[in-house]
C-alpha cells in the first residue's frame, strides 16, 4: 500500500457535503424552498412522490437565473447572497453557504429549469453530481427544481429513509415552519397529487388557522413585548387549551431556529398555570440587532447562537409571563371547550357553612384594588391607579360574579384564594417575615412515621410560613402558632392535610421545582377558602383585589383557571344580537 494524498473530484466532495446538508427529503424541500424565498418568490409549490423518495419538485415565481448563473449555482460555494467574510455578520437571506444545490445534485438525478425573464430559460440536468447537459427552454420567470431518486447513488443513506408517510410528514412540518415566517408568500404542498397544504398570503392568525384549523388559532394569545432593543412577538397558547405542545416554533429575525432550551423556558414560564404534564403550543418571533445573533453555526442552519443568551432568556420569560398575567388568558365561555383539561377533581367543598365571616379575609391589610377593565386588571403591567371594583355577588357560596365593561367574570373563590396564598407564601420565603398567629391552645398531633420525619425535615421552612412546630418525639408534634389566611381557617385540619401531602406526595406538590414551592402549593391548596363558604361583601372585595394584584390572576396552582369569562359578544351571539 502506498497511500497518496489527492484532492477529491468535485462530485465526490459534493457527496460528502451532502451528508451535512441533505439528510432526507425534508431537508431537500427546506433548502429549495429557502432558495425560492431568497429569490423573492410570491408563490411556491412543492410536490412529493412517495414521500419525496421518488421525486421532489419545488417551483417558484422568483427572480430566476440567467444561463450563466444557473451553471455557476451548481458549483460549491457558489452563492449570490454574500461576497465578503464580513457579510456573515449581517445575513438576511436564508441561504449563504452556497452548498445546497451542488450537494443535492450530488446525490440524485437533478433538473434545474429557470428563467430570469419570461420567454427563454435554461434547463440543466445533473446525475449523481455529473453535468449531463444545459439546454435552452421556453418558460416563464422563476425556477423549478426536480430531484428524483434521492440517494440512488448512495445506498447506505437511502437505507436510513423512513416510510413515505413519515417523510411526507417531515417535509410538511418543515414547509409549515417556513410558511409561518413568510406570511406574504403563498404555498402549496401536494403529495402523490393529493393536496396537503394550500396557503394564500395571510396574517399570522389566519395562517395558523389555515395550517392547523380555527380551533388552534382561537386558542392562541397574542404576545408583543419589547425592551426597546429586542422585540418578542407572536402567539402563545391559552393555558386551558394546552395539550402536547407539538406545535412550537421559534424565529429570530425572520429565520426559524431550533432551541430546546428556550422551549423548556416557555414551559417554565407557564408553571402553575397548567398541569405539569401539559405543554403549550407557541410561535415566537424574536427581533434582535443583527450582530446579536450568529446564524452560521450549523450546516443546515437550524441552530443559532446568541451573543447575550441570558438576555434573550429573560425577554422570553418576561414576555410570556406578562401575557399570562392578563386576565384574557383565562378561558372564555362559548369558545372551544377545554376537553379534559382539568387535571383531577377540585378540593371538596365544605358544606357546613358557618355564616358570613365577620373578619377581613386576610390578616394583612388589603392593597390597592384592581381596575374593572379585564385587560387592565392584574399582571402588574398596568399601574392600578384607579381602583374601581365592580359589584360582586356570590353564587352558590362558591363563585363570585363580577360585571366588567366587556362582560362578566366568574371567579372560583377557592382557586382564586389559592393563587393569592401561593404568591404570598412564595413572597414570604423570599423575604422571611413571619405572619404567624400564636394559638391560644397549642395543637398536639400524632403523625405517621413518614409525616413525622417530614415535619422534622421541614420545620424551619414551615416556620417561615407561619407554622411554629416542634417535633416532640414518639411521632408527636406540637404546633404553637399558625398562619391565619382567612376568618374561616381551620389550622389543625390544614396542617394535617398539608403534612400528609408533603410526606406522601401528590401530583400538585411533585410538580414543584423546590421545597419552597412544594410547601407554598400545598399550604395554598389546603389553606384556601373552600367552595361552599358564604362570604361577606368585604371578604369578596378583599379576595377580588388581592387576586388582581397577583402575577398570574387567571390561574390557580393546579393549572386550572381561577376565572372564566363570559363576554358581551358571546351573549350577543347567544341572544341573536350579533
Ligand atoms: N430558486 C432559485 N431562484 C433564483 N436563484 C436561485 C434559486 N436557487 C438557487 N439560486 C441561486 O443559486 C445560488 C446557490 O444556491 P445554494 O446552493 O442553495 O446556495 P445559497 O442559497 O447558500 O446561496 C444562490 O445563491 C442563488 O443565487
Ligand atoms: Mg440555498
Amino acid at each position: 500500500m502506498n497511500p497518496r494524498i489527492q484532492i477529491l473530484p468535485d462530485h465526490v466532495a459534493n457527496q460528502i457535503a451532502a451528508g451535512e446538508v441533505v439528510e432526507r427529503p425534508a431537508s431537500v424541500v427546506k433548502e429549495l424552498v429557502e432558495n425560492a424565498l431568497d429569490a423573492g418568490a410570491s408563490r411556491i409549490d412543492v410536490s412529493l412522490r412517495n414521500g419525496g423518495k421518488t421525486e421532489i419538485r419545488v417551483a417558484d415565481d422568483g427572480c430566476g437565473m440567467s444561463r450563466e448563473d444557473a451553471l455557476l449555482a451548481l458549483d460549491r460555494h457558489a452563492t449570490s447572497k454574500i461576497r465578503h467574510a464580513e457579510d456573515l455578520q449581517r445575513i438576511s437571506s436564508f441561504g449563504f453557504r452556497g452548498e445546497a444545490l451542488p450537494s443535492i445534485a450530488g446525490v440524485s438525478r437533478f433538473v434545474l429549469e429557470t428563467a430570469a425573464e419570461g420567454g427563454s430559460g435554461t434547463r440543466i440536468r445533473v446525475v449523481g453530481g455529473r453535468m449531463k447537459g444545459a439546454d435552452e427552454i421556453a418558460r416563464r420567470r422563476g425556477t423549478t427544481v426536480t430531484v428524483s431518486g434521492l440517494f440512488g447513488n448512495v445506498p447506505a443513506r437511502a437505507a436510513f429513509l423512513r416510510s413515505a408517510a413519515a417523510e411526507t410528514r417531515a417535509a410538511s412540518d418543515g414547509l409549515t415552519v417556513l410558511a409561518l415566517c413568510n406570511l406574504p408568500v403563498g404555498f402549496g404542498l401536494r403529495s402523490n397529487d393529493r393536496e396537503l397544504l394550500a396557503l394564500a398570503p395571510a396574517g399570522l392568525r389566519e395562517r395558523v388557522a389555515d395550517v392547523w384549523g380555527e380551533a388552534e388559532a382561537d386558542s392562541m394569545l397574542d404576545v408583543d413585548w419589547s425592551d426597546g432593543e429586542s422585540r418578542l412577538a407572536g402567539l402563545i397558547q391559552r393555558p386551558d387549551a394546552a395539550r402536547t405542545g407539538r406545535r412550537r416554533s421559534t424565529f429570530v429575525n425572520g429565520r426559524p431556529f431550533r432551541d430546546r432550551g428556550l422551549g423548556r423556558l416557555v414551559d417554565e414560564a407557564y408553571r402553575t398555570t397548567i398541569a405539569p404534564e401539559l405543554r403549550p403550543d407557541f410561535l415566537l418571533y424574536l427581533s434582535v440587532p443583527q450582530e446579536a445573533v450568529d446564524v452560521n453555526v450549523h450546516p443546515s442552519k437550524t441552530e443559532v447562537r446568541f451573543r447575550d443568551r441570558p438576555r434573550v432568556e429573560r425577554a422570553l420569560m418576561e414576555a410570556v409571563r406578562v401575557r399570562l398575567g392578563r386576565i384574557s388568558s383565562a378561558p372564555e365561555l362559548g369558545r372551544e371547550p377545554s376537553q379534559g383539561a382539568a387535571p383531577g377533581p377540585r378540593e371538596p367543598a365544605v358544606r357546613e357553612g358557618t355564616g358570613p365571616g365577620q373578619f377581613a379575609l386576610f390578616v394583612t391589610e388589603a392593597e390597592a384594588g384592581a381596575e374593572t377593565d379585564e385587560e387592565a386588571a392584574g399582571g402588574g403591567t398596568v399601574p392600578l391607579t384607579a381602583p374601581v371594583r365592580p359589584e360582586l355577588n356570590q353564587l352558590h357560596n362558591t363563585y363570585i360574579l363580577a360585571a366588567t365593561r366587556r362582560g362578566l367574570l366568574i371567579i372560583d373563590q377557592h382557586s382564586a384564594h389559592e393563587r393569592v396564598l401561593f404568591e404570598e407564601l412564595m413572597g414570604r420565603f423570599r423575604e422571611s417575615g413571619g405572619h404567624a398567629q400564636r394559638l391560644l391552645f397549642p395543637l398536639t398531633l400524632r403523625l405517621s412515621p413518614a409525616e413525622y420525619s417530614a415535619v422534622e425535615e421541614l420545620a424551619p421552612l414551615l416556620n417561615r410560613v407561619g407554622f411554629e412546630v416542634e417535633p416532640f418525639g414518639d411521632r408527636t408534634v406540637i404546633v404553637r402558632s399558625s398562619p391565619n389566611p382567612h376568618a374561616h381557617f381551620d389550622a389543625e385540619r390544614c396542617f394535617s392535610e398539608m403534612i400528609h401531602e408533603l410526606a406522601e406526595g401528590s401530583p400538585l406538590v411533585d410538580a414543584a421545582g423546590n421545597q419552597h414551592e412544594r410547601i407554598a402549593k400545598s399550604l395554598a391548596c389546603k389553606g384556601a377558602i373552600k367552595a361552599g363558604q358564604p362570604l361577606s361583601h368585604d371578604e369578596m372585595a378583599d379576595l377580588f383585589d388581592r387576586l388582581f394584584a397577583t402575577e398570574l390572576p387567571g390561574h390557580d396552582v393546579h393549572g386550572r383557571p381561577t376565572v372564566v369569562r363570559l363576554t358581551l359578544e358571546e351573549l350577543g351571539r347567544r341572544f341573536g344580537r350579533a
